[in-house]
């Protein structure tokens, strides 16, 4: 049993003993006699300037909301003071669980003591939060495996791989470029270490050129994952490494978002048609599912919000009835203080080919939205 849940019950008997019935108080959730509706879950997301996490605020709130539960779900705007004000406002409104993507993963440690205080159980919902004790579950996919897809999508598009991971005929020498996300999101880490991984081979052998240099991830971080600070960092790189001639053959891009910027910066500076560099992604936004089924992008990975808003609304119910969540990995995910137990779900490569059988057939998109790069 984990410490949390004996603090349930813990506050559990002790509410009892004082026969002190009146009123839920924050952290009350698992108290047999709470309906759902009296129970309210905070949802705290990073921005909606990217479509993915509106995609992730709505389904968690629908699916909650569908069983009966209060939501009050908020977004930061991607800024750190702004999150952690909702989040301590969640707890004074007597939020009776916490599910949390945090915009700076090392950043709400004084909210989640508040709410560990409050007996409040706290669900990190995609990226882990850091240096605290109080994350009592994490909810996820397999982010190593994620910076493996993408990277083996990157040789797959040069035509270095194939598709079922035998050797392709192109050998190279290929020139490349290197982006990852924002250096405070744990996750960005666990991407680049899956990509360089898969790569550093075929960069050691010559077959791949980091043409700048920049391997290192500190050279390559993109801060909170902006699109304007990527399509300015891939022109910089294009005046700066491919002003004599020598043309960009792939970029190694962690998210959709950053992808579009580089994109744009391939494009302003004459990048077309069959020539047009090979552009990873992550997320299979709308804007880039339309890219790929354009042929600009090469490919997105898909990490179908539907299931993990499922799970994160199985953990938090499982806290309101004084269970704990059942995890399917308790090594990964170390926090810096614990490892936390975490439901990591698998993810999707998605090339053009994929994007009706995988994305428009599960209805994650309908094949209107994809025509138009737009969804809803
Ligand atoms: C990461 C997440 C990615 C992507 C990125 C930018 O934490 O795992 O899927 O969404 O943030 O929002």
């Amino acid at each position: 049993m984990n410490r949390r849940v004996l603090a349930a019950l813990g506050s559990a008997v002790l509410a009892l003993s004082m026969a002190a019935c009146s009123g839920d108080g924050a952290g009350s959730g698992g108290n047999d006699s709470d309906q759902p509706g009296d129970l309210t879950i905070g949802v705290s997301m990073p921005t909606q300037t990217s479509e993915r996490w509106i995609a992730d605020g709505n389904s968690v709130k629908e699916k909650l909301e569908a069983k009966g539960y209060q939501v009050d779900l908020q977004y930061a705007g991607d800024d750190i003071p702004t999150q952690s004000q909702q989040v301590d406002q969640m707890i004074t409104r007597g939020a009776d669980v916490l599910i949390i993507a945090a915009i700076d993963g090392t950043a709400l440690s004084g909210q989640l003591q508040a709410a560990a205080d409050a007996d409040i159980p706290v669900i990190a919902y995609d990226r882990l939060i850091r240096d605290s004790p109080n994350v009592d579950f994490y909810v996820s996919f397999d982010n190593y495996k994620v910076g493996v897809a993408q990277a083996t999508a990157l040789l797959v598009g040069l035509g270095v791989q194939t598709k079922d991971g035998a050797k392709g005929e192109a050998k190279g020498p290929f020139n490349i470029e290197l982006f990852a996300g924002s250096l405070d999101d744990n996750n960005a880490h666990f991407f680049f270490d899956g990509a360089m991984d898969t790569l550093k081979p075929f960069i050691d052998d010559g077959t791949l050129k980091v043409t700048s240099g920049q391997t290192s991830i500190e050279q390559v971080a993109i801060l909170r994952w902006q699109q304007e600070a990527a399509q300015k960092r891939m022109e910089d790189l294009l005046t700066s490494s491919y002003n004599s001639g020598t043309k960009v053959d792939g970029v190694l891009s962690p998210y959709d978002g950053l992808s579009r910027g580089i994109i744009t910066a391939l494009q302003n500076a004459g990048y077309k048609g069959a020539d047009f560099p090979v552009v990873t992604g992550q997320d299979a936004e709308i804007a880039s599912v339309k890219l790929i089924d354009d042929g600009v992008q090469s490919s997105t990975i898909f990490k179908d919000t539907r299931l993990l808003a499922e799970q994160a609304v199985i953990a938090a119910e499982a806290f309101l009835t004084d269970k704990a969540p059942q995890a399917n990995d308790t090594e990964t995910y170390n926090n810096g203080v614990k490892v936390v137990p975490s439901y990591l779900l698998p993810v999707q490569t998605v090339y053009k080919d994929d994007i009706k059988p995988v994305l428009i057939d599960s209805g994650y998109f309908t094949a209107e939205e994809v025509a138009a790069g737009q969804a809803g």
